[in-house]
Formats: structure tokens, sequence, C-alpha cells
């Protein structure tokens, strides 16, 4: 166990200065010699950033808007998740992507130095999407009450120290953002935010098809707004996490689609807790992206 980590589990092991589920760094050299093709699409996000959102996305631009053939599996069948591994039953993000044809669409929440090299080799191209540090810590900690494989997070306050401290799965928040905001200057990365796709999906998913090189109709473009706002993808079985058993996704403790806002925050937030992250924030994003916290 990693005395500077929290939690009884040895759950994290640090790669790279990294803490990653231990799973994950057993498979390190496998998944770091992972051979990305040229025509792969990479989406990359911290965790609870809206993943699921942006691939949703992406999968319907792809199928030029069709939304049956989107509908056919699970939203985590769709595109693998390539530093996944689970050994019961055996799951590995590696082995999905190298069985799958080209092209492939891949998720990662690897912080941009740990991502594997040929990926940048290749000139992949790459889509990020942040979300503001407060709505993904609260998204974070409620995911580790839901999320049966992850350690239980405790008590609120110590969470939010170690969460901001980088104590938590995937590492600082900050190098994150920072580091891909930082690695899309050489690189085609198309950087996102969570906070502007809730302000105005219509232009962020338009932004999304022109860097994918696809058109879109006004009509389609209006559909994929409809079928991917919350409410629908909270409703879809598809969209919605339900399809895995409640031994790894406990709904009834929190939902996988949860609240899906701008500013949820407030809610969690002391005033103190608030004004502390702003300092941090001011000092740590000084050359990195702009985030807001409400809208
Ligand atoms: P909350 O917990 O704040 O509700 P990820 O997919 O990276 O795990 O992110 C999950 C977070 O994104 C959850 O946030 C979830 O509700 C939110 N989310 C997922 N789909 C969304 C959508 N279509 N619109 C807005 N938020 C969405």
């Amino acid at each position: 166990m990693d005395p500077e980590l929290p939690g009884d589990e040895s759950w994290l092991v640090k790669t790279e200065g990294v803490p990653l589920p231990r799973q994950t760094t057993e498979k390190w050299d496998q998944i770091s010699a992972f051979q990305a093709r040229p025509d792969d699409l990479l989406i990359c996000t911290f965790p609870k950033s809206g993943t699921s959102w942006i691939q949703e996305i992406v999968d319907i631009i792809l199928h030029g808007g069709d939304l049956q053939k989107c509908d056919q599996l699970p939203i985590y069948e769709r595109s693998p998740f390539i530093e996944l591994f689970l050994p019961k039953p055996v799951v590995s993000g590696v082995d999905e992507a190298e069985a799958m044809p080209s092209p492939r669409v891949l998720k990662t929440h690897l912080p941009a130095p740990l991502l594997p090299p040929s990926f940048w080799k290749q000139n992949c191209k790459m889509i990020y999407l942040a979300r503001n540090v407060k709505d993904n810590a609260v998204s974070t900690f409620n995911f580790h009450r839901m999320n049966k494989l992850l350690p239980n997070p405790g008590d609120w306050n110590n969470f939010l120290e170690d969460f901001i401290a980088g104590r938590c799965w995937y590492g600082s928040w900050f190098d994150h953002v920072c580091g891909w905001w930082e690695a899309k200057n050489h690189h085609p990365i198309l950087y996102l935010f969570y906070e502007d796709m809730k302000e105005n999906p219509a232009q962020e998913i338009r932004k999304v098809a022109e860097f994918l090189r696809f058109e879109l109709s006004e009509l389609v473009l209006s559909q994929i707004v409809q079928h991917t706002a919350f409410k629908s993808m909270k409703a879809n079985e598809m969209t919605n996490f339900t399809t895995l058993p409640s031994s790894i996704l406990d709904h009834s403790v929190s939902s996988y689609m949860r609240k899906g806002t701008v500013g949820d925050w407030k809610k969690h937030f002391t005033v103190a807790q608030s004004e502390w992250l702003d300092t941090i924030c001011a000092q740590k994003l000084k050359n990195g992206p702009s985030f807001r916290t409400q809208l």
C-alpha cells in the first residue's frame, strides 16, 4: 500500500507518478505498447467529465445520424476503454481494441504524458472533454458511492481534499486538464468544455462534426441534440449504464446519469471550500484552460 494514497485497500498504485487502479498498473507494459492506427479516434477525459455524453455524440455523427444503429449496443461496448482491465470476468480494453476493425473509436482517462506513444506517432485525432473541477469532484464522489469496484469515498470533506491533492484515480485534475491543453498545441486535439455543451449543444456538436469532417443537416443536428440531451440519455438503456449488474453499479445509491448540470457543486461545497478551491484554481490554471462553474 502506498502511504501517500488514501484508503485501506491497495487499489491505487502510482504509475509514472500517477495513481491508477492496481489492475491497470499490473498490465501497464501491455497498455503502454498498445498500437494505435492512423484512423483511430480517441476520446479522452478526466473521469466524470461527460465521457459517455461525448461518446454518444461521436457515435451518432459517425453513423450519419442513424440513431437505431447506435442504439444496438450499450455505450461502454461501442468504444473500448483502453486501460481498463478487470480479472473476473476478464475485461481487457487493449484486447477489445485490438480485435476491433477500423475505423475505431477508443476511450481513455489517461493523462497526456501517459498515453501509449503510438497515438502521438500515428497522429490520431483526439477529442478531449473537460469539466469544471467543482462539479467534477461532486460527480466523482457520487460515482465512488455507487460503483462497487471503487472504494467507498467516505466523508465528503476528506474526499474533496484527496481529490484536489491528486490522491484519487488518475491523479491531479489540474495536471490532467492542463496536460491535454498543452498537448493540443502540437497535435490534432479538439478540446471541449462540458459547460459549453450544456449551454449550446448544437454549436458544440457542429464543432465535433467539422473536426470529424462530417456534414450534418439541420434536421440531423437537431435529432442529435435531442437524443443526447441528459433526459434522453438517462432514459435510454443503451446509455444509462443500467445494463450493468447492481453488483458493479448500484443505481439505488446514486444514478450514473445523476444530475447532468453545471453548478450542482453548490449543494455540496461550503463557502470556505469554494473559496479555497478558487484560490487554488487561480494559481494552477494560470496558463491553462478557463472554466465556468455556473451558467
Ligand atoms: P453528474 O454526476 O454530475 O450528474 P462520465 O460519462 O465521464 O462518467 O460522466 C458522468 C457525468 O456526466 C455525470 O454527471 C452524468 O450525469 C453527466 N452526463 C452524462 N450524460 C450527460 C448528458 N447527456 N448531458 C449532461 N450531462 C451528462
